[in-house]
C-alpha cells in the first residue's frame, strides 16, 4: 500500500478525559465482552453517548397489527424458546433462527446478498449496487429488487441481507463499494429505498447495512490471538470516528429512506463507531436508528459483529448472527454472546424479560406483515448442500429439509438483467461518433476481461482469464450462466457480416508486443475493443486505483495501431484512466459489474440497440492520489485500540470535496453520454406551502424519523429537449447551494433530486422535483435537529454534478 496512505492510519490522537463512554456501562455480566473505560484513545469526535434504555416497538407506521401477533406469538414462547428465537444456529441458510413446530413456526432463513441469493443453485445474478445506482432510474431500481425478491422467497428465504448503504463510498479503495450504490447518500437513499420496496413487494425482509461507518475493509474486525480461547483479542477493530453533523448528512441519511421504506431489519457493521463496536453502539442503534428514525424492525449483527451479550442487547442488538463466537463467528461450537447466556441473564435477573420480549416482536412483526406465516416456501435442500460456510457438519440443530431440491427461480429475469445492465451502462467518451457501431467490416477484440470464465461459478478469486460480472465476498453470485463479451460480439458480427478479426487476451502479451505484429494485417481493424477489469471484494480493501492485470498498458499498445480503440471497463467502481485523453482511444464506457447477461448488455449498447443513459455514482479524478480519504491501513503501534479512522473531511466526500477545493477531474459526479443531447429550459419554483420555519414541527416519529423532514415544501420545474439525432434518456440533476448562513463546512453543491426521462428526437417534457424539508436542511448539533438556514438558496439543474444549465433562487425562511 502507498506510502502516502499510511499517513493516514498515523494520524495523532487528540487526548480527551472525562466523556462519557458507553460500552463501559453495561459490562456488569461476567459474560459481557468487557469494554475499555480508557477514553485517551478518543480525540475530538471520540465518544458515543448513552443512549439506553433500548425503546419498544410500537409498530408506528403501518406495522399495528402485525405487532399483535408478533406479541401474541411471544406471549407463547417458554424462555429457552425466546433465547433461540435471538440467536442463529448454523444450519443451511447462512443465517438460521430454528423452528418452533410446536407453533407451526418453521424457522427463519437468511440468505446473501445485495446482488444475487448467493446459496443457491439455478438462481440470476443480478447488476451489483454501484452498476444499478448508475442508471439513476427508480422503476429500474425496484424492478431489480423485486425480481431479487422474487428468487429469494422461491428458495424459501425469509431475509435477503441487501441492500447496502455503508460502504457509502467515503474511500475510492474500500472493497465492498460496489456492493452499495453511489458516493452520495440522496442517491444511495433513493437506490435503498426502491430496492427495500422491491424485496418486500416480493414478500422477503429487506435488510439495511451496514450500520454504520463501514467505510473501510482493513481492520473491519479485532484481529484475535490463534492460540488463545476464540474471544482473545489482540486489536480491536478500527474505529470509524464521525462527528455528530456529518453521521446525519452522509452516512445516516440513505439509512432514513430505508427506515421510512419499513426496512424489515438492519445489519450493525463490523467497526467500531467512536470507540465502541457498532453492534453495541447505545447511541447508533438505541438513539439514531430506534429513537430518532423510529425504526421498529430488528438489528441483527453482521456475522460475527457481536463483541458482548447484555451489554449489545442494551444497547439495541436484537439478534447475533450467525450465532457463533470468535473471528467472523465461525465457531458456533464455542457458544454464543447469546443463546444460552440469554437465558441465564434473565433468569438470574440482569436481564430484564420484557427487552428480551421487545427483541422477538421486533423480529416477528415483519414476518407478520410480510404473511411470511402463511404458505411460505420451505427452504430449497441444494442450498444446504452449497453452503460452505455452515456445512453440515456443523449443524449442532435439526433442520426440516424435506421440500423440492434445486428449484430453478430465475423465471424470466434473464432479459431485466440485459436490460439494466445495458442502461446503467456509462458512455464516458465518444469521439468522432465512434459508437454506436455501424456495420464495421472488421473489429478486433482485446483484453483478458473478453472471454470466459473457466474457474467455475463461484467468482471468490481473482482469475486472470474471463469476463469480471461480480465482485467477490458475500455479496457476490453464484452464476448459472454467464454470456461474455467476446461470445455475444461474435454472435453479433455474425449477423451484421461484421468479420472478428481475431482476438487477444493475454494482457502480458498484448503489452509486450507491437499489435501491429500480432493481429498480422496490413491495416488495423476498424474497430478495437479492449476489454478491462478491476477486481474488489469483501474483507479486503483495493491497493490501488488502476484497472487489472495492466489494464491501462494493453489500452496505449492497442491504440499506438488502432486509431479507433473503444475501451469497456468492468469495475468495482473508481479507476484512474490515464488513456482517457488519448487521440486513439474514441471510445470509453464504464459497465461496472453487470451480472450474468454482460456481453448481451454491452452489445445492446455498442450496437445502439440501447441509447446509453448511465451515469456517475462517483467522481473519476485526474489522479488517484486527488482522493482525500484512503482507508486507515495501518498503525504504527500495537495498542489494543490503536485502529482509529478520523473522518476528518467530515461532509466532503467525493463530489462534495472536489467541488469544495475547485479540484479539477476527470469525469465529474452524475456525467455521463448518450447517442443523442439534450438541452433544459425554463425552470421554475414554486412553493408548495404557506410558510416555512426554520425547524420542523414536532410530529410523533414515524419510520424514517420526524415526518415534517419529508414534507415537500417546493416544486421545482424544468423543461427537457432531446436535441440530438436519435431517442434517448436524460437524467437532469439537482443541485442545492445552502446559504451564508449555513455552518461553516457546507459542501458547495448537493444533489437534491433527480430523474431519468425518456425522449424521443426533438420531444421535450417537463420534470419537476420535489424538495423535502431535509433537503434544504442541515444537522443542527446544537438544537439536535434539522434546520433550514436563512438566507437564499441556489438551486441549479443540470447534467452532471459540473454540467449546471439553470438556476432558480429561493429564499425559505423569513428573518
Ligand atoms: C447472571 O448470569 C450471567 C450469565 O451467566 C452472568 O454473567 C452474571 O454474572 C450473572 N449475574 C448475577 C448477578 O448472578
Ligand atoms: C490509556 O491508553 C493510552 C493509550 O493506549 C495509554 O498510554 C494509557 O496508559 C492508558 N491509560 C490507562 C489508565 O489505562
Ligand atoms: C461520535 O462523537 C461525536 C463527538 O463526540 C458525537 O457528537 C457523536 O454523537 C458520536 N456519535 C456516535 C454514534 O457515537
Ligand atoms: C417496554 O415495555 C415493557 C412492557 O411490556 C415495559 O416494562 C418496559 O419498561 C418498556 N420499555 C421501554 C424502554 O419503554
Ligand atoms: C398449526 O397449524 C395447524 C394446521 O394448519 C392448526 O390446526 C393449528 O391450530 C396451528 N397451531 C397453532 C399454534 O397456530
Ligand atoms: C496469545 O495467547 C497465548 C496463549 O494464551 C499467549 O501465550 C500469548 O501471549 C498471546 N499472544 C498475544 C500477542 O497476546
Ligand atoms: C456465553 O458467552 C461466553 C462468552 O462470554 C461463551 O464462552 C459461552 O460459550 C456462552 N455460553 C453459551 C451457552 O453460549
Ligand atoms: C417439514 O416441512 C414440511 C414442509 O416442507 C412440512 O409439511 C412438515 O410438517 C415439516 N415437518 C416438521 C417435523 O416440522
Ligand atoms: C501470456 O503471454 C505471456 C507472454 O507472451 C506468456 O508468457 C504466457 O504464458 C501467456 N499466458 C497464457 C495463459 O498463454
Ligand atoms: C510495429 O510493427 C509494424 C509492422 O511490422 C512497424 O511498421 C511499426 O513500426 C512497429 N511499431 C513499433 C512501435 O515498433
Ligand atoms: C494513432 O493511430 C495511428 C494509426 O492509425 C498511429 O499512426 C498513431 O501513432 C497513433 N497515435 C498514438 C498517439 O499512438
Ligand atoms: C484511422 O485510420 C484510418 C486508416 O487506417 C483512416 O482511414 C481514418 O481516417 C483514421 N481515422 C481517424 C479519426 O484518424
Amino acid at each position: 500500500m502507498a506510502a502516502h496512505l499510511l499517513a493516514w492510519g498515523l494520524l495523532a490522537a487528540t487526548t480527551v478525559t472525562g466523556q462519557q463512554y458507553d460500552s463501559g456501562t453495561r459490562d456488569a455480566d461476567a459474560f459481557s465482552y468487557v469494554q475499555p473505560r480508557n477514553t485517551t484513545i478518543l480525540g475530538p469526535y471520540g465518544h458515543s453517548p448513552a443512549v439506553y434504555p433500548s425503546p419498544n416497538a410500537t409498530g408506528s407506521g403501518g406495522w399495528e397489527t402485525a405487532l399483535v401477533q408478533a406479541q401474541d406469538f411471544v406471549a407463547q414462547l417458554s424462555l429457552d424458546e425466546k433465547a433461540d428465537m435471538v440467536t442463529g444456529q448454523f444450519g443451511p441458510c447462512v443465517g438460521n433462527i430454528v423452528a418452533i413446530p410446536r407453533l407451526n413456526f418453521s424457522g427463519l432463513c437468511l440468505q446473501d446478498g445485495p446482488l444475487s441469493i448467493r446459496v443457491a443453485d439455478y438462481a440470476s445474478v443480478f447488476p451489483a449496487g454501484v452498476t444499478v445506482a448508475s442508471t439513476w432510474d427508480r422503476q429500474v431500481l425496484y424492478e431489480r429488487g423485486f425480481a431479487m425478491g422474487q428468487e429469494f422467497k422461491a428458495k424459501g428465504a425469509h431475509v435477503a441481507l441487501s441492500p447496502v448503504a455503508g460502504p457509502l463510498g467515503r474511500s475510492a479503495y474500500s472493497g465492498r463499494n460496489w456492493e452499495g450504490f453511489a458516493a452520495d447518500p440522496y442517491l444511495t437513499g433513493v437506490a435503498m429505498e426502491h430496492t427495500i420496496q422491491g424485496h418486500q413487494d416480493a414478500g422477503v425482509q429487506a435488510t439495511a447495512k451496514h450500520f454504520i461507518g463501514n467505510e473501510q475493509e482493513t481492520q473491519r474486525n479485532p484481529t484475535f490471538n490463534s492460540s488463545g480461547t476464540v474471544t482473545d483479542i489482540i486489536q480491536e477493530a478500527v474505529s470509524s470516528n464521525i462527528d455528530d453533523r456529518t453521521i446525519h448528512e452522509i452516512y445516516l441519511w440513505p439509512f432514513a429512506n430505508a427506515a421510512r421504506a419499513k426496512v424489515a431489519s438492519f445489519m450493525c457493521s463490523y467497526q467500531r463507531l467512536n470507540g465502541s463496536y457498532a453492534c453495541e453502539n447505545s447511541k447508533a442503534l438505541n438513539g439514531l436508528l430506534k429513537e430518532e428514525l423510529g425504526f421498529q424492525g430488528y438489528v441483527m449483527s453482521d456475522w460475527g459483529g457481536t463483541h458482548s451479550g447484555v451489554a449489545s442487547i442494551e444497547s439495541g442488538l436484537d439478534m447475533d448472527m450467525p450465532g457463533g463466537l470468535g473471528s467472523y463467528g465461525t465457531n458456533v461450537k464455542a457458544g454464543s454472546f447469546f443463546g444460552g447466556n440469554v437465558t441465564r441473564a434473565v433468569t438470574n435477573g440482569t436481564l430484564d424479560e420484557s427487552r428480551l420480549d421487545d427483541m422477538i416482536v421486533r423480529i416477528m412483526t415483519p414476518y407478520y406483515w410480510l404473511n411470511q406465516d402463511q404458505d411460505f416456501p420451505s427452504v430449497d435442500p441444494s442450498s444446504a448442500d452449497i453452503n460452505t460456510f455452515s456445512p453440515r457438519s456443523s449443524w449442532l440443530r435439526e433442520f426440516n429439509l424435506t421440500g423440492e431440491r434445486s428449484r430453478d427461480v430465475r423465471g424470466d429475469h434473464g432479459p431485466i438483467i440485459r436490460r439494466h445492465a445495458a442502461e446503467a451502462t456509462i458512455l464516458l467518451k465518444n469521439k468522432h461518433n465512434a459508437l454506436p457501431l455501424k456495420a464495421p467490416k472488421t473489429i478486433a477484440v482485446f483484453g483478458n476481461d473478453a472471454g470466459e470464465v473457466v474457474t467455475g461459478p463461484l467468482n471468490q478469486d481473482v482469475f486472470e482469464y474471463g469476463t469480471l460480472a461480480a465482485g467477490g465476498g458475500s455479496g457476490t453470485g453464484r452464476f448459472t450462466y454467464l454470456v461474455s463479451p467476446l461470445s455475444a460480439i461474435s454472435a453479433r458480427a455474425q449477423q451484421t457480416g461484421t468479420k472478428l478479426v481475431q482476438n487477444w487476451l493475454n494482457n502480458t502479451q498484448i503489452v509486450s508486443s507491437n499489435v501491429s505484429d500480432l493481429l498480422a494485417i496490413p491495416t488495423p481493424p476498424e474497430a478495437c475493443l479492449v476489454f478491462l477489469k478491476t477486481w474488489a471484494e469483501e474483507a479486503a480493501d483495493r491497493e490501488h486505483l488502476n484497472v487489472d492485470f495492466n489494464g491501462a498498458e494493453v489500452v496505449e499498445s492497442v491504440a499506438a495501431f488502432c486509431n479507433n480503440t473503444i475501451v469497456v471497463t468492468h469495475s468495482s467502481g473508481i479507476n484512474e484512466l490515464p488513456f482517457a485523453n488519448h487521440p486513439n482511444v474514441t471510445a470509453i464506457l464504464a459497465a461496472h459489474y453487470p451480472g450474468q447477461e454482460s456481453g448481451n448488455s454491452i452489445v445492446d449498447v455498442l450496437y445502439g440497440d440501447v441509447n446509453p443513459s448511465g451515469h456517475l455514482p462517483y467522481t473519476i479524478a485526474r489522479n488517484g492520489s486527488d482522493y482525500n480519504a484512503p482507508p486507515t491501513t495501518a498503525v504504527s503501534t500495537t495498542g489494543r485500540y490503536d485502529w482509529q479512522s478520523w473522518f476528518t473531511e467530515r461532509l466532503e466526500i467525493d463530489y462534495r470535496y472536489f467541488d469544495a477545493h475547485n479540484i479539477p477531474v476527470l469525469y465529474e459526479f452524475g456525467f455521463g453520454l448518450s447517442y443523442t443531447t439534450f438541452n433544459l429550459s425554463n425552470i421554475a419554483i414554486e412553493p408548495l406551502v404557506d410558510s416555512i420555519p426554520s425547524a420542523p414541527e414536532s410530529l410523533p416519529i414515524q419510520p424514517g424519523g420526524n415526518p415534517a423532514l419529508w414534507e415537500p415544501l417546493y416544486n421545482v420545474s424544468v423543461s427537457v429537449t432531446n436535441s440530438g439525432p436519435v431517442q434517448g434518456a436524460a437524467v437532469p440533476q439537482l443541485y442545492v447551494t445552502f446559504p451564508d448562513s449555513t455552518p461553516s463546512g457546507t459542501p458547495p453543491r448537493q444533489l437534491r433530486g433527480f430523474d431519468k426521462v425518456l425522449l424521443d428526437k426533438g420531444e421535450s417534457r417537463t420534470v419537476s422535483f420535489e424538495l423535502m424539508r431535509r433537503d434544504l436542511s442541515y444537522w443542527d448539533i446544537v438544537s439536535q435537529e434539522w434546520r433550514i438556514p436563512e438566507g437564499e438558496f441556489v438551486v441549479r439543474v443540470g447534467f452532471s454534478s459540473r454540467d449546471l444549465r439553470e438556476v432558480v433562487r429561493v429564499t425559505p425562511v423569513s428573518s
